[in-house]
C-alpha cells in the first residue's frame, strides 16, 4: 500500500510556504517541498496528493503546481509514478501505521474531555433486561452472527420502515459501530487511489479512513447553509468520485440538520449523476425539534445508497453496535467480506440494542431535549465567557461548532489540554478547508463538568 499524504497534512507540513524563499510562487512551493523532504518530514515514498487537488488547497494556479513539481522532479526529489501520481523518490515509506487523528480525539484519557463526541457514559441506556434463556434463543447456539442477531435486524429495519424507508430484515447487517459499517462499505464501493466526495468539514474518523484505504477525498464545502447542492453536482462533474459520503441528518461537526427541501434536491441531483451515496445517519435520532425526514434512500429512484446507522449517540457508544443497510444482493457480498475480520458482533450487546430499540421513543423523548437544554447552556456559558468566540447554534447532535476570532485552534487545544480539559481541533475535521481557526466542543456531559471545563478554557484563551 502507497503511503498518499493528504492535503491538510501535506499544507501542515509546508507551513508558510508562499513567504519562503524564491522569486516566484512556483520557486518558493518548490523550495518548502524541498526543504520537508530534506528534513524527512516528508519521508520517501509518500505519495502527494494529486495536482488539482494541491492546487486547491494551496490557492495557486494548477501550472504553479505542475512547475513546481516538474522542477523537483529535474532534480531527482519526486518522480512520477504509474498510476498513482506523483511521489517523494526512494523506497516507499511504510503504510500510515492505522488512524492518525482519532487517538488524539478518543485517547485523551485525563481531564474533562470535551473532545469525543459522544455520550459521557451508558447513562442514557434505559433499563433492559437480559434474559439469560432468551439470548440463547436469540440466534444460532454457537453465538455466531455474521449478518447479526435476527431480532435486531429485524428492530433496525422496523424503525428505517417507520422512518419512510422500506427496509426488510435481509437488507441489514449488524456492525461493531458505525466505524466498522462504513469501513465495510467502503472497501466494497471502492479502489485505491479512487476519490470519494465528503462533506467538509466533516466527521473526522472518515478522514482516517479515507486515508487509510488509500481513498483520494475530494471537499464539498459545508457552510450554515447547509448541504450545497449545486456545488456537489459541479464537484462530481469535475473530479468524478466513485461514492459520495453524506451525512444527510444531523451534520457532525456542525450540528446543522439537513431540511426535507434539501433532501428532496439532493435526491434528484444524485438520480441525473447516477451518484452512489454511504448515507451516514448516525446523528439522526438525535435533531431537537424531534423531526425525522425520510432518509435519502428514501427518496431516490435511480442512485444507489448505502446507509449507516449506529446506536452510539442515542445510547452508548461501548455497545459498539451499529448497522449498514443495503440491497439483499450487496449485503451478502459484505457479510461474506466481513467474515475474512471478525466473525460477527458481540451477541449480549446485540440483545441490549434490541432492548434499546424496544423503548426507542422513550430514550428519544429524553435525549433530544437534555441535548437541546445542555447546548444552550454550553452556549451561554461561552457568550457570558468567551465572547469573543462564535458559535454555530446546532439543530441537533452532541457538539459545538464554534469559530475562534484567529486561527489559533491547534493552540489552544494544546494549552487546555494542559490546564485539564481537552477539545478536538477543527482541523481534525478538515478535508481541504482550512480549519484552523475552528474547535469542536462536545456538551454531552454532566452539568458541572460542561461548566468547569468552559471555565478552564476561558483561562486557556486568556493566554492566547
Ligand atoms: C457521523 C459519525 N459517523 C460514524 C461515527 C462512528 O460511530 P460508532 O461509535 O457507531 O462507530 C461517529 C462517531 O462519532 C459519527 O459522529
Amino acid at each position: 500500500m502507497t503511503a498518499r499524504v493528504g492535503t491538510n497534512a501535506l499544507l501542515n507540513m509546508l507551513g508558510d510556504w508562499s513567504v519562503g524563499v524564491g522569486a516566484t510562487l512556483h520557486g518558493r512551493l518548490a523550495d518548502s517541498l524541498r526543504q520537508a523532504v530534506e528534513t524527512g518530514v516528508l519521508p520517501a515514498g509518500s505519495v502527494l496528493p494529486s495536482e488539482r487537488a494541491l492546487a486547491r488547497s494551496l490557492a495557486v494556479s494548477r501550472s504553479t503546481i505542475t512547475t513546481a513539481l516538474n522542477q523537483l522532479k529535474a532534480e531527482g526529489i519526486l518522480e512520477a509514478r504509474q498510476g498513482s501520481g506523483t511521489a517523494v523518490v526512494g523506497a516507499e515509506a511504510a503504510a500510515p501505521a492505522g488512524a492518525t487523528i482519532l487517538p488524539g480525539i478518543l485517547g485523551v484519557g485525563h481531564g474533562i474531555d470535551l473532545a469525543a463526541s459522544t455520550p459521557a457514559d451508558a447513562r442514557a441506556l434505559p433499563t433492559v433486561e437480559v434474559d439469560l434463556e432468551a439470548l440463547l434463543r436469540a440466534g444460532p447456539r454457537h453465538g455466531y452472527t455474521p449478518a447479526g442477531l435476527p431480532a435486531l435486524r429485524d428492530a433496525v429495519a422496523k424503525r428505517f420502515t417507520l422512518d419512510g424507508l422500506a427496509t426488510e430484515l435481509d437488507e441489514i447487517i449488524i456492525t461493531n459501530g458505525a466505524q466498522h459499517g462504513l469501513a465495510l462499505a467502503l472497501k466494497f464501493l471502492a479502489r485505491p487511489g479512487d476519490r470519494v466526495l465528503v462533506d467538509d468539514p466533516t466527521y473526522p474518523g472518515m478522514i482516517d479512513m479515507l486515508a487509510s484505504l488509500d481513498l483520494e477525498p475530494v471537499g464539498l464545502p459545508r457552510t450554515a447553509g447547509g448541504i450545497d447542492v449545486g456545488g456537489l453536482r459541479r464537484l462530481v462533474e469535475q473530479h468524478r468520485p466513485t461514492v459520495a459520503y453524506l451525512q444527510t441528518s444531523v451534520h457532525n461537526p456542525t450540528g446543522a440538520a439537513a431540511l426535507d427541501w434539501e433532501l428532496r434536491s439532493l435526491a434528484s441531483v444524485c438520480d441525473e449523476l447516477n451518484l452512489t451515496v454511504l448515507e451516514d445517519l448516525v446523528l439522526a435520532d438525535l435533531r431537537y425539534d424531534g423531526s425525522r425526514p425520510a432518509p435519502l434512500a428514501a427518496r431516490v429512484t435511480r442512485a444507489e445508497v448505502l446507509v449507516i446507522g449506529s446506536i452510539s449517540k442515542l445510547g452508548w457508544g461501548g455497545l459498539r453496535i451499529g448497522w449498514l443497510r443495503a440491497p439483499t444482493s450487496i449485503s451478502e457480498q459484505l457479510v461474506r467480506a466481513r467474515l475474512t475480520a471478525d466473525l460477527g458482533s458481540s451477541v449480549p450487546s446485540q440483545v441490549i440494542a434490541a432492548g434499546v430499540l424496544t423503548k426507542f421513543d422513550d430514550v428519544v423523548s429524553v435525549r433530544q431535549p437534555t441535548l437541546g437544554d445542555r447546548a444552550q447552556l454550553a452556549i451561554k456559558l461561552i457568550d457570558e465567557l468567551l465572547p469573543t468566540w462564535s458559535v454555530l447554534e446546532p439543530q441537533g447532535g452532541l457538539s459545538l461548532w464554534i469559530e475562534l476570532p484567529a486561527p489559533v485552534g491547534e493552540r489552544l487545544s494544546q494549552l487546555s489540554a494542559r490546564m485539564g480539559v481537552t477539545i478536538a481541533t477543527g482541523a481534525a475535521a478538515c478535508v481541504e478547508s482550512d480549519g484552523a481557526s475552528f474547535i469542536r466542543l462536545c456538551f454531552d456531559r454532566p452539568e458541572v463538568q460542561l461548566r468547569e471545563g468552559i471555565k478552564r478554557l476561558a483561562k486557556a484563551w486568556q493566554e492566547i
